[in-house]
């Protein structure tokens, strides 16, 4: 199936990317089936090594697993440490994208220039708490900016209108750059809250329990957040 990274589609569109976080792990497959046949832009694939963040998740062995499942682009956001340590494992998984966090231990400009190098599309994300000036050194290096709007570890916890003004001068510093730069929020994310964070300038929306668990079903949850793009 053909792959494509992040930089083939356009951040003047909003797009969407569910997270599988939130997904029936005993029907992975069914599920990414079910949000790539009704739109969805990527699949977004949280990553947790129980140090940087307090809780375990999934690996490449599950990457591996789901890429054949899908021609949608893998959005893998990674909550590790070291990332430095496992980015090749993903790659030959079968990320088409890898988010790593700023706080994250290692040559994070090295980490960055490896993901590229194999193809992929980069990107640079950051916790609540820290400010976006931190990201300053990384912003000519990556394709997406992944601004958190819950502390990172779990899916279902409450948006942070908090992050607003830190999405909104995000957009600005990216729109400066002169070169298409994707603003993706992560955390929280409804139809409500969606609306929040586009009006603010983001345009990748990353959605877990309001997709994969709403009561309407996957694929109609989808459809209201892709319908926010006609708004
Ligand atoms: C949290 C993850 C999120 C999570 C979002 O650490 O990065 O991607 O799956 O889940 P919801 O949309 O349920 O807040
Ligand atoms: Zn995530």
């Amino acid at each position: 199936m053909a792959r494509h990274p992040l930089t083939d589609l356009s951040p003047r569109n909003l797009l969407t990317a569910p997270s599988i976080l939130a997904a029936d792990f005993a029907r992975l497959g069914e599920e990414i089936r079910t949000v790539d046949t009704a739109g969805a832009d990527m699949i977004h694939v949280d990553i947790m090594d129980g140090h940087f963040v307090p809780n375990l998740s999934i690996g490449p062995p599950v990457v591996q697993a789901i890429r054949p499942v899908t021609g949608l682009p893998l959005d893998v956001h990674l909550m590790l440490t070291d990332p430095g340590r496992y980015v090749p494992a993903f790659l030959a998984a079968g990320a088409d994208h890898i988010t790593i966090h700023v706080e994250s231990e290692g040559d994070l400009h090295a980490i960055l220039g490896a993901i590229r190098a194999a193809g992929c599309s980069t990107g640079i994300t950051l916790r609540p708490g820290t400010p976006a000036e931190a990201l300053e050194p990384y912003l000519a290096e990556v394709d997406m900016v992944l601004v958190m709007t819950v502390e990172p570890g779990f899916g279902g916890q409450s948006f942070r209108a908090d992050q607003v003004p830190k999405i909104r001068a995000l957009r600005e510093r990216l729109d400066a750059l002169g070169r298409p730069v994707h603003l993706e929020v992560d955390g929280g994310l409804n139809l409500e809250t969606s609306r929040t964070v586009v009006a603010a300038g983001a345009n990748v929306l990353v959605a877990g329990n309001s997709v994969f668990r709403a009561p309407e079903g996957a694929a109609r949850a989808l459809a209201g957040l892709r319908a926010l793009a006609r708004t």
